[in-house]
């Protein structure tokens, strides 16, 4: 057996490649070699944390960008790209289906799916060991309820929710959770409530599952209970289900009560697609019910706005601070100021100084941009309530990075 890490020239199999365009071809990767053994031949394979899977996975990275290539029985790629492609359409939190490919080799045949890597992505169990990541426990909660209240608005069923299908990005201070593996996720048009429940107790069981491996890989806090988290996750997606899908009965003077249910449905990221009024039985009232499309509201804002891409938390913070720019700004030109100048001021004046101080620090560390600016937002508030003044964010970012270095060195210690 070769140990060479550089490529070597593999018996060539028979390989029919879909990809979507401004990726790699990935006609170098040694096809003919079952995915287990392709670490002895090529040098693009790297060796990062994942999740529990039953197919092989493995990560090859073409300059800075990482891919997942999944080996799977013949016919189950197609289909999982397929729905990836059809959830991302849907503005899903999902991973970025980037093409299949059909694979025949001496005496078998197998499919394969790429992906892209999630970058700043964290498996579920990384938020268990690392000591730092268990504050975001609490997280995990939301973030699984909200993904699969997502995909069920959106009539998907997905058939195999647990914690090793899921991946989750840090998301000022909160987690979004992505959907990692569509092998048995289904479109349905639309999603029957026993479908909904067929979901929820899968997810029930699986995450039982997850968390039993990780007890006995003696990785949970002594005390914890099993059983707490996918009940805990199974009340909050009842209680958003409900939030979200819920009609209201308003009286004729009442309207100003639509708005505020769209307010309320954006406030928590759901961007509110049409509105269905219609006059009660009895004529004398108004039922509404509100049918939201996706649950992207900040990010697509502050993408408009500033072109930056963000999650929704991150987005919805980095909203709050652009208003707050425009009222100081307002206040000092003593004039009203647009919301989009003040969003281009802000960008020059605030966000860039800022990234561009932390350039380094960042790369160091593999950070993700956008959610250190929103620690550092963080950081701000606490320095500035210590000090009872507004510190200013370059203060912020020279103790931000003092500290984390401090910490980072401890720990290596
Ligand atoms: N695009 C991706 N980005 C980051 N991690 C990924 C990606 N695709 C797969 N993984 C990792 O590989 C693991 C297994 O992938 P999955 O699709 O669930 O395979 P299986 O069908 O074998 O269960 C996931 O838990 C995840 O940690
Ligand atoms: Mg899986």
């Amino acid at each position: 057996m070769s140990t060479s890490t550089v490529p070597e020239k593999s018996p060539h199999p028979g390989i029919t490649l879909s990809l979507r365009p401004g990726h790699p071809d990935f006609l170098d990767l040694p096809w003919g070699y079952a995915l287990a053994q392709w670490l002895q031949h090529s040098s693009r394979i790297q060796d990062l944390p994942r999740g529990l899977s039953r197919h092989a996975v493995v990560f090859v990275r073409y300059d800075r960008r990482l891919y997942a290539v999944k080996e799977l029985p013949i016919g189950v790629a197609e289909h999982e790209y397929e729905m990836l492609r059809q959830m991302e359409e849907a503005r899903l939190p999902v991973v970025e289906p980037v093409g299949h490919a059909h694979i025949q080799r001496e005496g078998s045949e197998a499919s394969v799916v790429i992906t892209r890597y999630l970058d700043y992505s964290l498996p579920y169990r990384t938020l268990f060991i690392d000591p730092a990541m268990r504050a975001y426990q609490d997280s995990l909660l939301d973030a699984m309820a909200g993904l699969l209240v997502q995909l069920h608005l959106a009539g998907i069923y997905w058939g195999d929710c647990s914690l090793s299908n899921t991946l989750f990005r840090r998301d000022a201070g909160t987690l979004q959770a992505y959907l990692v593996d569509a092998e048995t996720a289904e479109k349905h048009e639309p999603l029957m409530p026993i479908m909904r429940f067929q979901d929820l107790k899968i997810m029930q069981e699986n995450i039982s599952g997850d968390l039993a491996d990780l007890g006995s890989s003696r990785l949970l806090p002594d005390g914890f209970l099993i059983f707490d988290t996918p009940r805990s996750i199974l009340e909050r997606y009842q209680r958003l289900w409900e939030e979200i899908t819920r009609e209201e009965v308003i009286a004729p003077d009442e309207r100003y009560r639509i708005q505020e249910r769209i307010r309320m449905l954006n406030s928590l990221g759901f961007s509110v697609g049409e509105l269905q009024i219609r006059p009660t039985e009895e004529g004398d009232k108004l039922r509404m019910r509100a049918l939201v499309v996706d649950r992207n509201f900040h990010r697509e804002h502050l993408q408009r706005l500033t072109g930056l891409e963000a999650e929704e938390q991150q987005a919805r913070k980095i909203m709050n601070e652009i208003r707050e720019y425009q009222a100081s700004m307002a206040q000092r030109l003593n004039r009203s100021v647009p919301l989009n100048v003040a969003a281009f001021s802000w960008l020059d004046q605030v966000y860039r100084p800022v990234l561009n101080r932390l350039q380094d620090f960042i790369a160091t560390n593999n950070l993700s941009p956008v959610e250190t600016y929103c620690q550092i937002l963080e950081h701000k508030w606490y320095l500035s309530e210590q000090a009872r003044r507004d510190v200013g964010h370059m203060a912020a970012v020279e103790d931000y990075v003092h500290r984390f270095s401090a910490r980072e060195n401890k720990s290596s210690a």
